[in-house]
């Protein structure tokens, strides 16, 4: 039976549910082991005028107390070194690390951190992306992705809109917090177990921070209780306070970070404000676009720039726009450093353009699905985006209409009307929206990967990758990857644990490669062995009194044969210990670089992306007048995943990404005090969608017209792109604001919380804003009533 395809559980999956897969916390606890933690500024903003640390030093059980003078070299950073292990001079966000405490006990570190005095000067600190774009406080430059003249096609467009949206964060909400145990070796090296989505960048940052090459720490990940993004760059700090304490004390040291302390003092995904103006048809076809996204990029820099240039590389979503101009500038604030979250800006450009369609359909009165799907990229014209990929095999216009007829839009779409004729308690809104979400870093340079199988003499295998396992099923499927191409049962391969000493210089996982880059790395150290095993088989294979040549054999179901006569075969087991008896290496490495990426970040233009992996969502929502309480009430989903790995795993990560997006555009709100306290920051404060949230009815379905050339590993990348099916909720809630009074701007932002929707459904009457603010140049004709489907005409 083949492996690739099989729906096989997730590599830890019995562990899981029996308790008993380690996370870095659950590994007991070492000899002379010290725990460590962090004094945070209490304050966004300040300057540091004094650290007493005497007392706490005095605590019985404190072994260690470090401040930035301690710190062999202290600014740190994954891409820019604009950040400081221990702040030195300034605090620039609530929580930031100013003093690292390690003792014998919880207990102790615990009584002496409260002992810890730090005088800091207040200073007023900026929130918000407004105060900073009063203040001109930017991280990096101002990024365009532009095509033909959108000014000048404004001026000439039909109508015209323009307007702001609001976009909230999000937090990881990993059950796994930061954590790290780092361990002294001889000679000043040290090991780091981190539960980091990027060992490399945990080993070279530790590296830099203790002046040591980068050969004297080895960085293992064995699995992380989720990362979500939020552990591609934020595990470094606080491994490099245990590598630390770890050098210093030549004690293995451990970090673990509450909770809380980890919600209130990480980044999350980013806050953005667009403000764009569309110019379209009468009939909805948009003829221009100009959209200024801004992003809440926090203190540093850390990922913004990046996941401002997706965002870019997403202001289209699916949708063919002849003259656009997409601009994004990161907003430096006092707040923890935001960074990548599922999706990594993308959808955020998403949702900015999914407001425009709605904004559009609400402005013509009609049906949204019309303008979609008159606006959608076509497969032989109207296929390259702004930044001049063209979109091979696209999916969607297929996507599209297969979903609305198997979702049944059309009787959705009456039942939603009549419904709202006749409810005096509630409103209902739907939508159907598409994704094309780009597989690739954006940075060519990220998109390389090695691994390292070894076949031992009972016939089983270890395959290493620089891929970590977050919970997204990446070892199962490489494990199917390998077993494949070796002609083995997906039980017979082992993934181990991500270590630095066995893979180098590797890319984090992230950006939904992890089985691209990292597969595509097995597969070929996979097929040098099985390329020597052949070599070997073939000699067993005597033909006619001719040996057989190694193109003449396969490997399958635990046998290599030749295939010109599969009954001359070998057990894969008695070949490999043949091959051994005949000093015939039996362990590889490969490598894989991603052909044909190319982007150009100062022209904004170029093929970032491999491929595209595309879907579609339906859903239905029911609003309540009087609270503005949101239900989703159905859902329906269609993605194109192409020849799938594993479809279970991929079950899993659709349905896991789109109720993680559903949170991030309903009820997740982070709300700051004024002095950039996050006051939602527990789980009784900040509501991610429990079991009851999702919709009683939800469906997905697969979409299998395609077979894309493109994807890497037959299969395409699933890790981000489900998060934004997600959108789909957003924008019926948006409809239904629509659907409440006609002919006023549904203006919505995102997440549409209770509060959020009966803000807007009460906004009464009169416009939320002045109309000379949004609507110019549309004001004076009626807008003329559209096509499909004709009862759209509320
Ligand atoms: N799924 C689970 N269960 N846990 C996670 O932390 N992270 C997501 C996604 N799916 C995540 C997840 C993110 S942000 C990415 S980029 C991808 O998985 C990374 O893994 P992949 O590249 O192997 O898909
Ligand atoms: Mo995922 S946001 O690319 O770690």
């Amino acid at each position: 039976m083949p492996t690739l395809g099989q729906p096989l559980p997730h590599d830890s999956a019995i562990e899981h549910v029996r308790g008993e897969a380690a996370y870095i916390d659950d590994l007991p606890p070492l000899r002379g082991e010290l725990i460590v933690d962090f004094v945070g500024s209490p304050i966004a903003l300040g300057n540091i005028s004094s650290i007493d640390t005497l007392a706490a030093r005095a605590m019985p059980g404190i072994v260690l107390i470090l401040t930035a003078a301690d710190v062999p070299e202290n600014s740190t950073g994954p891409v820019f070194h604009d950040e400081e292990v221990l702040a030195s001079k300034v605090v620039q966000y609530v929580g930031q690390p100013v003093v690292a405490v390690a003792g014998e006990t919880r207990a102790a570190v615990n009584a002496a951190m409260k002992l810890v005095r730090i005088q800091i000067e207040p200073l007023l600190p900026v929130l918000t992306i407004e105060e900073a774009l009063a203040k001109k406080q930017f991280i990096g430059p101002t990024r365009k992705i532009a095509r033909g003249d959108a000014g000048l096609a404004l001026q000439s467009s039909e109508y015209r809109l323009t307007g702001e949206f609001a976009i909230g964060g999000q937090e990881h909400f990993y059950l796994e917090s930061q954590a790290t145990i780092a361990v002294p070796g001889e000679s000043g090296a040290v090991v780091i177990h981190s539960s980091t989505q990027h060992p490399t960048e945990v080993q070279s940052l530790i590296g830099r921070a203790l002046k040591i090459p980068y050969a004297q720490v080895v960085c293992i990940c064995k699995r992380m209780g989720g990362g979500f993004g939020g552990k591609e760059t934020q595990a470094a700090q606080p491994a490099i306070l245990a590598a630390l304490v770890a050098s210093k004390t030549r004690r293995p040291a451990r970090i673990v970070l509450g909770h809380e302390q980890d919600f209130a003092s990480t980044g999350k995904r980013h806050p953005y404000l667009s403000r764009y103006e569309v110019g379209f048809t009468k009939d909805g076809k948009i003829t221009a676009l100009k959209s200024e996204f801004y992003s809440n990029g926090g203190f540093s820099a850390d990922l913004s720039l990046a996941v401002m240039e997706r965002t870019l590389l997403h202001g289209d979503n699916a949708y063919h726009i002849p003259d656009v101009e997409l601009t994004g500038t990161v907003c430096r604030t006092n707040l923890p450093s935001n960074t990548a979250f599922r999706g990594f800006g993308g959808p955020q450009g998403v949702a900015a353009m999914e407001n425009v369609i709605e904004e559009i359909a609400a402005f013509l009165k009609i049906d949204s699905l019309a303008v979609r799907r008159l606006n959608l990229y076509g497969q032989a014209k109207h296929n390259i985006t702004p930044y001049g990929q063209v979109i091979h095999h696209n999916p969607l216009p297929a996507i599209l209409d297969r979903l609305a007829a198997t979702c049944e839009y059309a009787q959705h779409y009456h039942a939603v009307t009549a419904f709202n004729i006749k409810s005096k308690t509630h409103w209902k809104g739907l939508a159907l929206t598409p994704v094309k979400f780009g597989i690739s870093f954006t940075r060519r340079t990220l998109n390389q990967g090695n691994a390292l199988v070894n076949v031992y003499l009972d016939g089983t295998v270890q395959v290493s990758t620089g891929g970590t396992e977050m919970g997204q099923g990446l070892n199962i499927k490489i494990r199917q990857l390998v077993a494949d191409r070796l002609g083995i049962a997906a039980d017979s391969v082992r993934v181990m644990a991500t270590s630095t000493e066995k893979n180098n210089n590797t890319s984090p996982t992230a950006a939904s490669t992890g089985t691209d880059i990292n597969g595509a790395a097995a597969v070929r150290a996979a097929d040098a062995i099985r390329d020597r095993l052949a070599v070997v088989a073939a000699r067993h294979f005597v033909l006619d009194g001719l040996e057989a040549t190694p193109e003449c054999v396969d490997f399958a179901d635990g046998w290599a044969f030749d295939h010109r006569d599969p009954s001359r075969r070998i057990a894969f087991v008695k070949l490999v210990q043949d091959a051994y008896e005949k000093r015939v290496d039996l362990g590889a490495r490969g490598f894989f670089a991603t052909p044909g990426v190319d982007f150009n970040r100062e022209t904004g233009r170029g093929t970032p992306f491999k491929y595209f992996t595309c879907g579609a969502a339906f859903a239905v929502v029911k609003v309540d007048r009087f609270t503005g309480e949101l239900a989703v009430e159905c859902v329906d989903l269609l993605m194109d995943l192409g020849k799938m790995i594993n479809p279970a795993i991929d079950r899993g990560q659709v349905i896991g990404g789109f109720v993680q997006g559903m949170g991030w555009v309903t009820t997740e709100a982070l709300i700051y005090n004024a002095k950039g306290h996050l006051l939602s920051d527990s789980a009784t404060t900040y509501k991610i969608p429990s079991v009851t949230d999702v919709p009683a009815a939800f469906r997905l379905d697969w979409f299998d017209g395609t077979d894309d050339p493109n994807a890497v590993c037959g299969g395409k990348a699933v890790g981000e792109p489900p998060l934004l099916l997600a959108i789909a909720v957003w924008a019926a809630a948006k409809n239904a604001i629509a659907n409440a009074a006609p002919g006023r701007r549904p203006t919505l932002d995102l997440p549409a919380t209770g509060e959020e929707m009966l803000r807007r459904l009460t906004a009464g009457t009169t416009p939320a804003e002045p109309p000379e603010k949004h609507l110019q140049g549309a004001t004076s004709a009626r807008p003329p009533i559209g096509s499909v489907p004709s009862t759209a005409v509320v």
